[in-house]
């Protein structure tokens, strides 16, 4: 069962009033969308797993009045609502990266700990897997994908290690690219495995999380209506640049006009920080949920 992360601190944010519409980008197992719903929020849960989305709809089962599933990515937020919230929504979040219920399912091939197919996509219903990206980037493009996503510094040489590796047979399985990468990178140190940063940095470059993300937060914003709020949960330290960036954009001041008025300073639509800093797990939620250690909350609302 995935544990959702910051789930108070995203219900308090988001203040969901009965009756309002709010948009789950990132449904997952619907521990959020939950908790909206108990408040008597309408739901329309976005998630491009299907897998996933067929799971948490049949556990969503008794809030099927008030709750909308959608298969699809966040990024395409303004088509998929189109006929569903064209007066706009009161609400959105997304809380980014993979859920428990992808990483602890070999055959998805997430995990460096269990064997399976090198897939890692997210959406299998169309795109390229990992092991694609694997045995036909050069190695130079490899290593700026480690070095990108993953901020590996061994990423030249794991990169090099798996055009090696390749020319014999190509990589297929995660457990054979967990093998390359640990020997490249010289084994484990510390609490760390040698394969983690690889593996976090070609489920990025897979899905096109920076990508989706980006398109995501500019639709989202303007599918506000005023005093709507969006929530942004991130994992990676680009994320959270990309969300952080974008809110200051468009949160920005009123400026007098010399002849009298006033004009806004930032990027349209306007919108009011309602977290000045990146909100952070507590020491109790990080000692039970390891994984919230690195999530960073942003919230802000539309004027
Ligand atoms: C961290 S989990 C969400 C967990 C959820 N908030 C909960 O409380 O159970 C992220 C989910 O979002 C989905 N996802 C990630 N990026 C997505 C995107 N661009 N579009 C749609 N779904 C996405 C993943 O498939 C995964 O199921």
């Amino acid at each position: 069962m995935h544990v959702s992360v910051l789930a108070e601190e995203v219900i308090e944010g988001l203040n969901p009033k009965p009756g309002g519409l709010y948009v789950d980008g990132t449904l997952g197992g619907g521990g959020h969308a939950q908790r909206i719903l108990e408040r008597g929020g309408r739901v329309i849960g976005i998630d491009q797993d299907a897998d996933v989305l067929a799971e948490t709809v049949a556990r969503l089962s008794m809030w099927r009045e008030l709750f909308t599933p959608v298969h699809g990515n966040f990024a395409d937020m303004k088509s998929l609502l189109e006929n569903r919230a064209s007066e706009g929504v009161d609400g959105i979040l997304l809380d980014l990266g993979v859920s428990s219920f992808q990483l602890d399912r070999s055959e998805r091939g997430f995990s460096f700990q269990q064997d399976g197919p090198l897939d890692m996509r997210m959406d299998r219903s169309g795109g390229r897997t990992a092991a694609d990206w694997v045995n036909t980037l050069s190695r130079e493009e490899l290593a700026e994908i480690l070095r990108a996503y993953g901020e590996e510094p061994a990423a030249w040489r794991i990169a090099g290690a798996i055009v090696q590796a390749r020319e014999e047979k190509p990589l297929t399985t995660t457990l054979e690219l967990a093998d390359v990468v640990s020997k490249a990178s010289g084994g484990r140190r510390g609490r760390i495995h040698p394969a983690t940063r690889t593996f976090q940095a070609l489920r990025m470059a897979v899905n096109d999380e920076l990508g989706a993300l980006e398109r995501g937060l500019v639709d989202g914003l303007n599918l506000l209506v005023s005093g709507g709020r969006m929530a942004v949960i991130s994992f990676h330290s680009l994320e959270d640049r990309k969300v952080k960036q974008t809110f200051n954009k468009h949160a920005g001041r009123m400026e007098s006009l010399p002849q009298g008025g006033a004009r806004w300073v930032g990027e349209l639509p306007q919108m009011r920080k309602i977290t000045r800093k990146a909100v952070r797990a507590s020491d109790g939620e990080t000692a039970d949920n390891p994984r919230s250690r690195s999530a960073k909350l942003r919230i802000v609302e539309r004027v």
